[in-house]
């Protein structure tokens, strides 16, 4: 993927953190979803009082995109930071948005964590998520 793709989004998602609803862990979190059809899709983590309704910053994106009607989809930036600093580590997706990636994404999907447009981090969600269940289990 090219490095001015990759910087584009990773700036969509910082940019989106402005956005981000964190008023209990105080960590916010930007993601750019980017699909098969150019179009790109942000989403920020929004948590609850009731604490496991709050979503990820990525499961937000992906429904976004969802709920447009995209389904196929090329790479996803993330970018995380305190409340009121600037990024001071990589911030890698957690477990549950791992697993709705797999739902719609194939290992050779690109997921960047990002520090900045210029410090980032470039894996595939097979590397993530290796052995991972899906829907092949299901029709097995
Ligand atoms: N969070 C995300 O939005 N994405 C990640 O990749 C890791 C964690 C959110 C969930 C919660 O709102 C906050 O960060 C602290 O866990």
């Amino acid at each position: 993927m090219e490095a001015a793709v990759i910087a584009g989004l990773i700036r969509q998602a910082s940019d989106a953190m402005q956005y981000s609803y964190a008023p209990y862990s105080r960590f916010r979190v930007g993601a750019a979803l980017l699909a098969e059809d150019g179009s790109i899709f942000t989403g920020v983590n929004v948590e609850n009082a009731a604490y496991p309704a709050g979503i990820c910053a990525e499961r937000t994106a992906f429904s976004k995109a969802v709920s447009q009607g995209l389904r196929q989809f090329r790479a996803i930036a993330i970018v995380g930071a305190g409340i009121s600093g600037s990024p001071a580590d990589f911030c890698y997706p957690c477990g549950f948005c791992r697993q709705v990636m797999a739902e719609f994404c194939g290992g050779d999907f690109v997921v960047i964590a990002a520090l900045s447009p210029t410090e980032y981090r470039v894996m595939t969600l097979g590397e993530l998520l290796p052995c991972s269940f899906g829907k092949n289990q299901l029709e097995s």
